[in-house]
Parts: structure tokens; sequence; C-alpha cells
């Protein structure tokens, strides 16, 4: 495999259920700062705040915060945003980043908060990774106020597209890099989940975003081909010209990518 993420190599992304049991959890800490540099995730990020209604004084738990950038976002603006995040080592990168920001260690499912203590409750590109996602938003109502907000952004991996011209090979790669996360499905599934869970107004909007450059798809793309080297539907030398070809899409203004990011909102 000749491509790489500027952390060194393509990312497994199945180790984001559990970052610390990697051989190099480092590499998904640089991972997530190159995906935050790219700036496409600011307007989706923008909306799901939007949804919580939070006032500056009150209370929410980032749940997954990974570096904790949004986490700093949320805190500039007055509001007490606690990031959480069951990787320690993402924990303790977060608080080198946001200093005077508070990170707990702790999973979705068992969270440190008494009940009925948040206003707000907010995962980003999180409840994919979780095996148990109803425990994760049973735990999320207990912790919310009567009329709290939640609002979960995710990625449904199997409606997001690339042009290529080998129709085959990138439904193989999009295939094995849906098998690679715990919920591939987790955006069509919220609607479901967050109704079973007791939440009332539920609201569920796709937001897309489309791609049309090489390096802001790379991340998606070397994950995608990695999940089928991992699975063994593809083989390298046919991987490599995969993404040889997307580089030179993205050089003749023919590269594009769609994703829709399923937001989803509800009040406790
Ligand atoms: C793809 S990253 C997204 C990080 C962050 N939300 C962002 O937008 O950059 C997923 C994060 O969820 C965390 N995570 C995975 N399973 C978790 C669980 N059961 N409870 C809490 N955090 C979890 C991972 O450690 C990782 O930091």
């Amino acid at each position: 495999m000749s491509d790489a993420t500027r952390s060194g190599r393509p990312i497994d992304i199945s180790h984001f259920s559990n970052i610390d049991a990697s051989q190099d959890p480092g590499q998904f800490i640089a991972f997530l700062e190159q995906v935050e540099q790219l700036g496409w995730l600011e307007a989706v990020r923008e909306e799901s705040f939007a949804r919580l209604a939070l006032a500056p004084g009150q209370r929410m738990v980032e749940i997954g915060c990974g570096p904790g950038t949004a986490v700093g976002l949320l805190r500039q603006r007055g509001i007490e945003a606690v990031g959480v995040d069951a990787s320690r080592n993402m924990v303790e990168h977060a608080r080198r980043k946001v200093p005077g920001a508070e990170f707990r260690h702790a999973a979705a499912a068992a969270l440190p908060f008494p009940d009925g203590s948040q206003d707000g409750y907010r995962a980003e590109r999180v409840f994919e990774h979780l095996h148990e996602p109803a425990k994760a938003l049973s735990e999320a109502r207990r912790v919310l106020r009567p009329g709290g907000r939640i609002a979960l952004l995710d990625l449904d991996y199997e409606l997001w597209t690339v042009d290529a011209d080998n129709v085959e090979l990138t439904q193989a790669l999009k295939l094995a890099m849906a098998g690679t996360v715990a919920n591939p499905w987790i955006g069509r599934r919220f609607y479901g989940l967050l109704h079973d869970a007791g939440f009332h107004d539920v609201r569920i909007s796709v937001l897309t975003h489309v791609l049309t450059s090489y390096e802001e798809a790379q991340p998606l793309l070397s994950a995608a081909l990695q999940a089928g080297l991992s699975s063994g539907a593809v083989a390298d030398g046919v991987a490599d010209a995969w993404l040889l070809e997307q580089r030179e899409r993205s050089e003749r203004g023919r590269l594009c990518v769609i994703l829709p990011m399923f937001l989803a909102s509800a009040v406790a």
C-alpha cells in the first residue's frame, strides 16, 4: 500500500470502538486532528450545536469527545461542556489541547453524572462505533433533565458515494468499510432508537457534504481501502490503482465524494 494518512499509515476504523487496545493509539488521534483541519465538518457541527439550543451557563456532556475540539468551541460560547471518552489516550490528549476544560474517562453506557444533571448531550461520529447504542441512549436519557436535548451526528456507511471507474471494486470497498464499524446503519436507526429510549420531538436531518478534492476525501478513501485490504475483499495492487485514480480525478477536477451526515435530535 503506497498511500498513507499524514499520521503515517492508513487507519483501521474498527479500532475506534477501543482505541487504547490498538497498537498505536496516537495514530487515531492524528487521524481525528487531520479530519478537523479539513473543515468540512464545521457546518454540520454548527447545526448540531444549534439543535441543543443551549444558553451560556447551561451544562452539557460531549460523548466520545475525541481530541476535545467541540468541547473547546462550546466553552468559548459560555456553555459548561464536559468531554467524555472511553479512550484514556484521547482524554489525555484533549486535556492538553483544551486546558481548563473538564474531560472524563468513561463509557457512553456508564456516565459519571447524576440523574437529570445535564441540559444537553451531544455525540459526533461516536454511535457508529458503539456495540450497545440502546444502552448509551438510556444512559443519555438518565443524565438529561426533563426537557434537556440530545444531538447525534453520524455517517450512514451504506449511503455515502464516490464516483469511480470500477463500480464493482468501489462497491466491495464500501461494503468492507461498512463491515468494520459496529453500526454502519446508525444514521437511519436513530429515529427508532431515540423513540425506544423514551425521547420525544425526534427530528432527523440528512446534511449532505460534497468533497471534490483529494485532500478532503483522502481520510475516508484511505479508510475504505484499508478495510478492503484487511478483509481480503481487494488485492494490494488493485487497491493502489483505485486510490491513484481518485488522485488523478482530483487533479482533473473530477473527484466527487458525497457524504450524507445524519443529524438526529430529540427532547428528554
Ligand atoms: C471517530 S471518533 C470521533 C471523536 C469526536 N467526536 C470528533 O468529532 O472528533 C470516536 C470517539 O468515540 C470514542 N468512543 C468509542 N467508543 C466509546 C464509548 N463506548 N464510550 C465513549 N466514547 C467512545 C473513541 O475513543 C473516539 O474518541
